[in-house]
């Protein structure tokens, strides 16, 4: 562990010198900042030789729900809790999180932990982290992959049922607003194309869409997760159709921007509006965008995946069999509800 230590540091500072040689050397190397460039200090100056050596490759910065998440790996990859973290923000670009992974391998590392952007694309990327004989846990987002001992396991939520609950929160709720039998205009403000998040979400909400008729699905269109482009997105889809009812945005910093472009568009939304707003993720902004009336219900995804990995870590470091697939429990949650006591509770 100690050699490891050693690389690790070693590996940083070439890196350091590396990226300071080249003007675009910080997407070579995805996020590798100099607070993770101290933290190898750190580590010099603690050399604690029993450190788990752990690299994260995160997706981004893009959200809300990203930032708990990774808030969640940084508080529970800690020094006191015998960890050694080596955390790399991709920017939301593959070729980032290949390269992370590389690097990674280059380190040697004990552990890999991947939130993949997109599902495909990564078989040769893990053959060479199996090659080098790095267990990878695979985190939130799926990877598809043809020897699927590639990884280790996933943990993460189940993106279909999110848009299925959703789909079918939509018929109960027109039901009870007397509209079930009305033609119902819908568009969708979609995730990052070919994620994980998105490919669920709109599969499942599509599922529940199929069985009723008299939904219209106006238009889909991706929003990459971001409260600029779902403004953006919105504002186009307002400009276009005159009687939008429904819109899902799949997660809820879109549906903060689409709330922005329909407020700007002189429409209304949430309980007392005429379009409805569906939303994913449930954070804390997004329960008092309920509380303030415009959102109608958030459909949770949970971010606060770090203590998971780490507990398949520990088991691992034991020996023991860990389970390939593990869905985390989530809910949802809209404007019947007790959303400010809920909210007092709220961790992210
Ligand atoms: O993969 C999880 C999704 O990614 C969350 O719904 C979204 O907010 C994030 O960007």
């Amino acid at each position: 562990m100690m050699r490891k230590l050693i690389v690790v540091v070693g590996l940083l500072f070439c890196v350091m010198l590396w990226v300071s040689s080249c003007s675009t050397g910080r997407v070579e190397v995805g996020e590798l900042s100099g607070e993770e460039l101290l933290r190898g200090q750190d580590a010099l100056a603690v050399e604690d030789e029993e450190a788990i050596v752990v690299g994260f490759c995160q997706v981004g910065s893009e959200s809300d729900w990203r930032l708990a998440n990774t808030a969640s790996f940084r508080n529970t990859f800690t020094e006191e809790n015998g960890y050694y973290l080596i955390f790399e923000d991709a920017q939301n670009k593959q070729e980032n999180q290949i390269k992370a992974i590389r690097n990674f391998i280059l380190q040697e590392v004990d552990y890999i932990i991947l939130d993949p952007i997109v599902e495909t694309g990564w078989d040769g990327v893990l053959e060479e982290a199996k090659e080098a004989g790095i267990p990878v846990i695979v985190s939130d987002r799926q990877v598809q992959v043809a020897d699927t001992s590639l990884y280790t396991c996933w943990v993460g939520s189940d993106f279909l049922e999110e848009g299925r609950r959703a789909g079918e929160w939509l018929a109960n709720y027109l039901e009870e607003q007397g509209r079930s039998g009305e033609e119902i205009q819908i568009v969708t403000l979609q995730g990052t194309l070919d994620s994980s998040a998105q490919l669920g979400r709109t599969e499942g909400f599509g599922q529940v869409l199929s069985e009723h008729d008299n939904w219209n699905m106006l238009e889909r269109q991706t929003g990459d997760f971001t409260q600029a482009k779902g403004q953006e997105v919105m504002e186009e889809f307002l400009g276009k159709y005159e009687d939008i009812d429904v819109v899902v945005c799949e997660n809820d910093n879109m549906a903060f921007g689409a709330v922005e472009a329909i407020q700007a568009a002189g429409r209304t939304c949430g309980q007392d509006g005429d379009i409805i707003v569906i939303s994913f993720d449930a954070t804390s902004a997004a329960f008092q965008a309920m509380l303030d009336g415009e959102i109608n219900a958030a459909f949770e995804c949970n971010p606060l995946l770090g203590p998971l990995v780490s507990d398949i870590i520990q088991r691992l470091e034991r020996g023991e069999e860990v389970e390939k697939v593990q869905y985390v429990e989530e809910t949802y949650f809209d404007t019947t509800m007790d959303l400010e006591e809920m909210l007092k509770n709220r961790t992210y």
